[in-house]
């Protein structure tokens, strides 16, 4: 199969389309025929090996896996002989952080799957398992929204922002979202009842009260949690000195404030999915790369200022 290979730490120019073996498939797995991929902000840092510190997992020299890429959606062309929720045939979603989509083929565990109508594109799905659990979970699992909240959503624009907005309305909450000035009708149009241009309005001098507020950006200071929120939930990441002073003052506050990273399970992204196949949310793409173009795509996202999803399709000239 032909799939993006990197072999060492750099840009998207050290990915390389190879022709490389079918992945294994284990008892508890399903071989997935990859039709669509997305892009997210943990592809180029695992690609550049950047920060640092992140090297101690993904390889401290050189990267430990070959094939990067984390979201996918396909159909299934083989399943492991313990499997029963999952038929060949089925087109599915998933995402792991530790890499293989961006392949013709993945083989992947069932419990990071989830099964998706006929009807539903492979783009809109591909976009959905790590931008759409983050904002999910961070929600409802570690912000523990209630009905009628106010959320602040900071970041409201890009991949994990756009799906924190529109899940919150769909949970019945009071959204304000913080974008650019060039994306707030956008995210006006996701379903937030109001925006604030962190370019016309000082996000750190805002004095409005939410019940819970997402950095998705990362850029909010612990003084600007404790301001503004009665909880919080850090996601997005800026800079290292920026994360451990928020961290550090954390340790010393009673203020809740959760950091945490995504974990992908079928019971969370079937309810996404679901929430897509109902209307109920709508992934945003704002550009779709053939996956020749993958390291494009990569270099594309770099600049953090993607609008929704970026998408790459595995066109059948590619595959032949
Ligand atoms: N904790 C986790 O498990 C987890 C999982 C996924 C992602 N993340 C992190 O979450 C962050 C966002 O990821 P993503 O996939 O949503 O990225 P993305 O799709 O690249 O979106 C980035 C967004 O940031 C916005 N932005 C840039 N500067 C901003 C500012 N000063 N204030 C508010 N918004 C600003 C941009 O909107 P404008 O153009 O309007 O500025 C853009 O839409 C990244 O740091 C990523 O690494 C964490």
């Amino acid at each position: 199969m032909k799939a993006f290979v990197k072999t060492k730490y750099g840009g998207p120019e050290v990915l390389q389309l190879e022709e490389v073996e079918l992945p294994t498939l284990k008892d508890d797995h399903l071989l997935v025929k990859v039709y669509a991929t997305a892009a997210n902000p943990a592809d180029w840092h695992l690609l550049r090996g950047k920060p640092f510190f992140a090297r101690f997992t993904s390889g401290l020299f050189k990267p430990k896996e070959k094939i990067p890429g984390a979201d996918f959606a396909g159909i299934v062309v083989a399943k492991g002989s313990s499997l029963t929720s999952f038929e060949v045939g089925d087109h599915v979603v998933g995402g792991t952080l530790l890499g293989g989509a961006f392949a013709e083929f993945i083989s992947v565990p069932a419990s990071i799957c989830a099964r998706f109508s006929k009807e539903i594109s492979f783009e809109q799905m591909a976009s959905l398992p790590i931008a759409g659990l983050t904002a999910f979970q961070a929600l409802l699992t570690h912000g523990k929204r209630k009905q009628g909240e106010t959320v602040l959503i900071n970041g409201a624009a890009g991949g994990v922002g756009h799906f924190a907005v529109q899940i919150a309305k769909a949970y019945g909450a009071i959204v304000t979202g913080v974008c650019s000035g060039r994306n707030a009708d956008f995210v006006k149009s996701l379903g937030a009842d109001k925006v604030i241009p962190y370019d016309t309005e000082n996000i750190h001098l805002h004095n409005g009260k939410y019940d819970l507020v997402l950095d998705v950006n990362g850029n909010l200071t612990h003084e600007d949690f404790n301001r503004m929120g009665r909880r919080g939930v850090l996601i997005g990441f800026t800079t290292m000195k920026h994360m451990f002073s928020t961290l550090f003052r954390k340790a010393f506050s009673k203020f809740p404030l959760i950091q945490f990273t995504v974990t992908v399970n079928t019971a969370d992204l079937q309810t996404l999915a679901t929430m897509v196949e109902e209307g109920k949310i709508k992934p945003q793409i704002e550009k779709i790369f053939s996956s020749s173009e993958i390291p494009e795509a990569i270099g594309y996202i770099e600049a953090m200022r993607t609008r929704g999803k970026v998408v790459m399709k595995w066109l059948d000239d590619l595959i032949g």
